[in-house]
């Protein structure tokens, strides 16, 4: 007899099972240390906010009491080691987690959904930058998110040195505190990686006033308002 597979978090079964109905979105802000995102995702849910839509303001990790528990371990100073093999597979944990039990209920019920990082920083810090083979991290983000890809992805980037000025009055979290030449990969990938890629993710400059920053990401997000939602899920595409 033919199995059915029934496990609702297979990524075998999500991956045949796109979501369809809804008319809820899932826009990502990624980019560099310090380059606006969680400034700009605030604004961006009041906006969004105002015309009555629901909106699901969410960060990684975190946005779960695992992916919460996971930030913790991830992004907290202290002794225990953790590899950059080791963080790609909790950052995908995390996100896992967050994708079957926040993200796609809230799309299948017609919500915005805002994400602060996703996929592509697993691929820039931990392997671009951190040394992970590149094609590995991205099947773990399809396996963890069921090949769910955002409507909008929206890359928000500034120049090393601008992140670092505007990180200047905050303590470095673990990410941060690796040191200036890999937050410069960090940066450095993230700019090669969206223009590499424009049909998958939007390079917004970063740099200016916040309303200069706000606008620009309101002009990639209004498109979204009067045209119908895309498929999300799609098969692996690399
Ligand atoms: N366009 C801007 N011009 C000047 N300062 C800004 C701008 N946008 C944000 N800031 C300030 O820069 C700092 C970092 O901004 P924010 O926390 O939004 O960035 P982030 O990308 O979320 O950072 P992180 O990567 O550390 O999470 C904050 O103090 C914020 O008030
Ligand atoms: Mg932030």
């Amino acid at each position: 007899m033919a199995g059915k597979i029934r496990n609702p978090q297979s990524p075998i079964r999500n991956r045949q099972s796109p979501i369809r109905n809804g008319e809820g979105r899932f826009i990502v802000l990624d980019g560099p240390d310090g380059s606006g995102k969680s400034t700009q995702a605030r604004l961006l849910a009041e906006q969004l906010g105002k015309r009555g839509l629901e909106v699901l303001l969410l960060r990684e990790p975190g946005g779960t009491a695992t992916g919460e528990a996971v930030r913790k371990l991830l992004l907290q100073r202290g002794e225990m080691a953790i590899s950059p093999l080791a963080e790609a597979f909790l950052f995908q944990a995390a996100r896992a987690q967050l994708t079957a039990e926040v993200i796609r209920p809230a799309l299948q019920r017609g919500a915005w959904v805002l994400c602060d990082r996703f996929s592509l920083s697993t691929l820039v810090y931990q392997g671009l930058a951190g040394g992970v083979c590149p094609r590995a991290v991205e099947e773990l983000s399809v396996l963890a998110t069921g090949g769910l890809r955002p409507d909008v992805y929206l890359v928000l980037w500034v120049p090393f040195s601008v992140g670092l000025q505007r990180r200047a009055h905050r303590a470095a979290d673990r990410m941060e505190a690796k040191g200036a030449k890999f937050l410069r990969a960090v940066a450095a990938a993230y700019r090669r990686e969206s223009l590499g890629a424009p049909r998958r993710y939007v390079l917004v400059d970063g740099r200016g006033t916040v309303e200069a920053v706000r606008e620009r990401i309101w002009r990639q997000v209004a498109e979204q308002l009067d045209s119908p939602q895309r498929h999300r899920d799609t098969e692996k595409a690399f």
